[in-house]
C-alpha cells in the first residue's frame, strides 16, 4: 500500500491564477475554500495529509526585485497556513493537516504551545513541517543581516526540536484529572518544568497548555542535504524528498532508514514520500498529448523556472547566460532542491529551465496506467509513498481524487477504511 499527501506547494496563496480551471482564485484567494473543497476531496479519497508550505519574505532573487514574483503572484501574496489548520480540521474527519514551521525564526516555547492548541482542534491530526528557513530574506525579516550558515541552522534545528520536544513532555499522561468533586481540575505533581539550559536556547516549561491526543504532533521534513537527513532521520515521522529516478530515490531510502537505525529508531517509524505529478487523462494518449501542450507551455513560459531556481537557491538566474552550459551551483540555500532543478549535465539553462520536468517524478497516463506507474516505482524504490504536487486547481483536485485515488484504490495501494484515529497512527498502520 501506499501512503498519499498533497503538498500545497505554494502554501496559502493564489494558485495558478492564469492557468485554465483555476476559477475566481484571483479574486478569492484569501477564503479558505479552496483548501476546504481540496481537503474534503482528499479525506473522501484516502489520502494520509495536506501539506501546507510556507515562508516568511517577499522574494526577489530573480532580477533582484520583487517584480516578477508580484506580477505572476507567485510566492506572493503569502499568509499564513497556521490559520487554515482548524478550518480544514473542522471540514474533514480523517486526513491529516501538515504546516510549515521555521526553526531559525519562532521561538520553541512559541512553536510547542502552538502546535499543541492545533493538535487539540484537529483532534490528534496536526503535524509541523520542519524547515530551518532557507531564505536569507526571511533572516533579514527576524532581526539578522545574513542568514546562519546552511550547517549550523541544522545544528539549531536540533536542539530546538529537543527543547520543543521537552515541552510537549512537560504534562505527564494522567495529568488533567478533572475532578469537580473532588476539586482538582489539573495535579500539580505531573506538570514539570523543562529548565533547558543549552547552546541556542533557554526555556524554562512547563508548557502552558496539555500536550494534544498526538502528544507529539507529527513530524515531516523535507530538507535533503546531509545535515537535512542528519535532522530528518532523528526527528521525523515522514520525509518529503524530490528525485526523478528510481535508483536514486532508493539510494536516499535506504540512507535515511541507516541513519535511523544509528539514532536507534525503527525505519518503519518514518514514511518518505517522493513529490510527483500526475498528467492524467481518458486514455494514455490524450494523456500524453497534454503533457506535450504543457510542454510548450513551459518552454514559451521558461522564466518561470528560472525564477523557481532563483527562489531554491537565492541566485539569480536573470543574470547567467542561458546559452551556455549551466555550471553547478552552490548555495546556502535549499541545497537538495537547488541540485533537483537544476540538474541536467551539459544541457544549457534555457534547455533546463525549458523542460516539463517538475524535478521529481512525472508520471502521464490514464488514471489505471498512472496507478500502475506509481506501483512499479514504489516498489523499485522500497516504499513508502507519494506527494501530489499538481497546481491547485478543483479540476486537478477532482482527477487526482476521484480518477486517480480510484484507480490506486482498485489495485489495493489505498487503505479501504480509513486505519486509524491520529495523524501519527496512520502513517504507522503500514
Ligand atoms: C517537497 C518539499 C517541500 C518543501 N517545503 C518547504 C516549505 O514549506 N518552506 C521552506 O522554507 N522550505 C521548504 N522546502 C525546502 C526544504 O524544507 C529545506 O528547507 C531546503 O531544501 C533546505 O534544506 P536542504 O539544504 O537540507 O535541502 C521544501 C522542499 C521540498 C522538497
Amino acid at each position: 500500500m501506499l501512503h498519499m499527501a498533497w503538498f500545497v506547494g505554494q502554501g496559502y496563496s493564489v494558485h495558478g491564477w492564469q492557468a485554465p480551471w483555476s476559477g475566481r482564485i484571483d479574486l478569492e484567494w484569501m477564503r479558505p475554500d479552496i483548501y476546504l473543497d481540496l481537503a474534503r476531496a482528499l479525506d473522501r479519497a484516502g489520502f494520509d495529509y495536506i501539506m501546507l508550505e510556507d515562508g516568511l519574505l517577499m522574494p526577489d532573487s530573480y532580477g533582484g526585485t520583487p517584480e516578477w514574483f508580484l506580477k505572476n503572484a507567485w510566492m506572493v501574496p503569502k499568509a499564513d497556513p497556521m490559520a487554515l489548520v482548524p478550518l480544514i480540521g473542522q471540514a474533514t474527519t480523517r486526513i491529516g493537516i501538515v504546516a510549515t514551521m521555521t526553526t531559525s525564526f519562532t521561538p520553541p516555547f512559541t512553536a510547542a504551545r502552538l502546535g499543541a492548541t492545533l493538535d487539540h482542534l484537529t483532534d490528534g491530526r496536526f503535524g509541523f513541517n520542519i524547515v530551518t528557513a532557507h531564505n536569507e530574506r526571511s533572516a533579514q525579516n527576524f532581526g539578522l543581516d545574513e542568514h546562519y550558515e546552511h550547517d549550523l541552522r541544522y545544528e539549531m534545528a536540533d536542539e530546538w526540536m529537543d527543547v520543543v520536544d521537552a515541552l510537549w513532555s512537560s504534562w505527564e499522561d494522567g495529568a488533567i484529572v478533572a475532578d469537580a468533586d473532588g476539586g482538582t481540575f489539573a495535579d500539580v505533581t505531573k506538570v514539570h518544568p523543562i529548565d533547558h539550559a543549552g547552546r541556542f536556547y533557554k526555556c524554562r516549561g512547563p508548557l502552558n497548555v496539555a500536550p494534544g491526543p498526538q502528544r507529539r504532533p507529527v513530524i515531516c521534513q523535507a530538507g535533503g542535504s546531509p545535515a537535512g537527513r542528519g535532522f530528518a532521520s532523528r526527528h521525523a515521522d515522514t520525509i518529503l524528498a524530490r528525485y526523478r529516478d528510481a535508483d536514486a530515490a532508493k539510494a536516499f531510502r535506504d540512507d535515511i532508514r541507516a541513519r535511523m537505525a544509528a539514532h536507534g529508531r525503527d525505519p518503519d517509524d518514518c514514511k518518505i514520500l517522493y513529490l510527483m505529478t500526475a498528467t492524467l487523462a481518458e486514455t494514455d494518449d490524450l494523456a500524453r498529448a497534454r503533457f506535450a501542450h504543457q510542454g510548450e507551455e513551459v518552454a514559451a513560459n521558461f522564466e518561470h523556472k528560472l525564477a523557481f531556481m532563483s527562489y531554491a537557491s537565492g541566485k539569480d538566474f536573470s543574470k547567467l547566460d542561458l546559452d551556455a552550459p549551466l555550471p553547478e551551483i552552490r548555495t546556502n540555500a535549499a541545497q537538495a532542491s537547488t541540485k533537483a532543478l537544476t540538474a541536467g549535465s551539459g544541457k544549457t539553462l534555457r534547455e533546463i529551465a525549458s523542460e516539463n520536468a517538475s524535478g521529481g517524478f512525472d508520471f502521464v497516463g490514464s488514471p489505471d496506467t498512472v496507478a500502475a506507474q506509481m506501483e512499479e516505482t514504489a516498489r523499485a524504490i522500497g516504499g513508502d509513498g507519494f506527494l501530489i504536487s499538481n497546481p491547485l486547481t478543483r479540476h486537478a483536485v477532482a482527477e487526482v481524487a476521484d480518477g486517480l485515488a480510484p484507480a490506486l484504490a482498485r489495485r489495493g495501494l489505498l487503505p479501504a477504511a480509513m486505519p486509524a484515529r491520529t495523524l501519527r497512527q496512520r502513517l504507522r498502520a503500514f
